[in-house]
């Protein structure tokens, strides 16, 4: 293992002003991201953002109308796909289904012209390094699909390269498997160290395995921040209710002076936040916080915002409350469960009292 990890070259990868379009339909525009030698980034995105784009050109199976792409030190605008030193894993697979587990792995080596006895030691470190070391012979049909995708993650790395580039790698697989195959292919690439950009439209699957994500909507770059910042400081009101759930109220800036402002909402209501916001009164906001920052009272309290309780639901360790404001706006809130949690009855009237040191406020067109 040490053997492959130093033999890797580890390389920085740099994406500038990248657009794409598809018969003059914009699918990608000005994207721009790095990735430091040896690091795990995600691409994360809605379905149909351009994750897939962005990554076929990196790989150079798409020609960019712009934009570009350093590996390394080298650009790579005029090196062809083969030459750029890349292993890629696409979500079905793709493994040559009349081919062993053995002679799929050895295929790219033998693009290579890499001699025999070299190509079979180099598939035995490959296979344990997938654990599945006794595999060789069988047909991609008689295994699982977690074991197939492992092949593919090894055919990908076995010629070395200084890229690994995995589109929705575990898409086909159920969760508990997706998991346990995530953890080892973060294990795998601590220990080669390989540069890697994994795309994927699940913010769990990101967030467990990349040390920064690069958030796309719509074809543009949102946020690249760790998985944390992106959680705890959006930048947009998209990526705000993307990662996780978020509540929101509109409201209506009533004045804002050093420390706070005041949102103003239906129903007489208001919210004081306790930070100074870049709004001019009587600008239209939407307030975000998170469900585990709603507190459920069943007295009304100073600034706790009158609801009803439409259902509540034990999930897990958590009891998770849908409510309805008074003007018809839906909330979410959540607690922590124990023994005698009480569990109120649908209608039940309740006061919701929202952390308002952890709401964030953004333009209410956006
Ligand atoms: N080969 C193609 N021809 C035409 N349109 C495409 C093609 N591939 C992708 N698109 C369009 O480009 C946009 C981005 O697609 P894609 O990069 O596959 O997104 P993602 O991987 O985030 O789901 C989508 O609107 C999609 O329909
Ligand atoms: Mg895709």
């Amino acid at each position: 293992m040490l053997q492959t990890a130093n033999t890797i070259h580890r390389k920085r990868l740099s994406v500038q002003g990248l657009s794409h379009s598809y018969g003059g339909q914009n699918a990608v525009t000005d994207v721009a991201f790095d990735i430091e030698a040896g690091e795990i980034v995600a691409l994360l995105g809605p379905s149909g953002c351009g994750k897939s784009t962005v990554l076929r050109a990196v790989a150079g199976l798409i020609q960019p109308k712009s934009g570009t792409i350093v590996l390394g030190s080298e650009n790579l605008a005029h090196v062809s796909a083969r030459s750029r030193g890349i292993g890629m894993v696409f979500q079905n697979y793709a493994l040559f289904p009349h081919l062993t587990v053995a002679e799929n792995i050895a295929y790219p080596l033998a693009c290579q012209k890499m001699p025999r006895a070299e190509r079979k030691a180099r598939v035995e470190e490959m296979l344990a390094l997938v654990r599945l070391d006794g595999y060789a012979n069988r047909l991609p049909r008689e295994l699982s699909g977690g074991q197939q995708q492992r092949v593919a993650v090894a055919r990908a790395i076995a010629g070395r390269p200084s890229l690994l580039l995995l589109d929705e790698p575990f898409g086909a697989l159920d969760r508990a498997l997706r998991f346990d195959l995530q953890v080892e292919l973060l294990h795998l690439q601590r220990t080669l160290g390989i540069t890697t950009l994994i795309v994927t439209h699940d913010q769990e699957e990101a967030q467990s395995l990349a040390s920064r994500l690069v958030l796309m909507n719509k074809g543009h770059v949102e946020q690249i921040d760790t998985p944390m910042a992106v959680y705890d400081q959006p930048k947009t009101l998209f990526v705000n209710t993307f990662m996780g759930q978020a509540n929101r109220i509109d409201g209506t800036v009533v004045e804002t002076d050093g420390e706070s402002t005041l949102i103003g909402l239906a129903g007489e209501t208001s919210l004081r936040l306790p930070h100074r916001l870049n709004f001019m009164a009587g600008s239209k906001v939407a307030i975000t916080f998170r469900p585990e920052e709603v507190r459920l009272s069943a007295q009304p309290s100073p600034g706790a915002l009158p609801a009803r309780v439409t259902v509540s639901v034990p999930l897990g360790p958590s009891l998770v409350h849908d409510l309805v404001l008074d003007d018809g706006t839906g909330l979410r809130a959540s607690e922590t469960r124990g023994p005698g949690t009480f569990i109120p009855e649908p209608g039940t009237r309740v006061f919701a009292e929202i952390d308002a040191a952890r709401c964030h406020a953004f333009p209410a067109d956006a």
